[in-house]
């Protein structure tokens, strides 16, 4: 899967949503949630994003390695599940930690 990484917090540029062809990038509050298990791994999302907040679980770096646990918990603790699109779903206005604790990003 393809993981969403903190600079994405407060910018939410959303260019990712328009590629992704399963349509599997969640809106959370302050960023969005790739759906680990709904991704594909095509990686048409990674060059959009403008702030290179989008990487392949293998390269997340260091710094931001709680995200890859982060992205997939934002659809278990929220009880999203697998709702297999995200353009029904919409914009949920909750996150998860560490997110929701950060300080303004931008
Ligand atoms: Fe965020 Fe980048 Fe998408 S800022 S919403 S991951 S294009
Ligand atoms: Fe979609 Fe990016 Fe995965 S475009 S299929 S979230 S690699």
């Amino acid at each position: 899967t393809y993981v969403i990484t903190q600079p994405c917090v407060d910018v939410l540029d959303r260019s990712c949503i328009d590629e992704c062809p399963v349509d599997c990038i969640y809106e959370g509050n302050r960023m969005l949630y790739i759906h680990p298990d709904e991704c594909i791994d095509c990686a048409a999302c990674e060059p959009v994003c403008p702030v290179e907040a989008i990487y392949h679980e293998d390269d997340v770096p260091e710094e931001w390695e709680s995200y890859t646990v982060a992205n997939a918990e934002f659809f278990t603790t929220t009880g999203l599940g697998s709702p297999g699109g995200a353009a029904r779903v919409g914009r949920t206005g909750t996150d998860v930690p560490p997110i929701s604790e950060l300080p303004p990003q931008a």
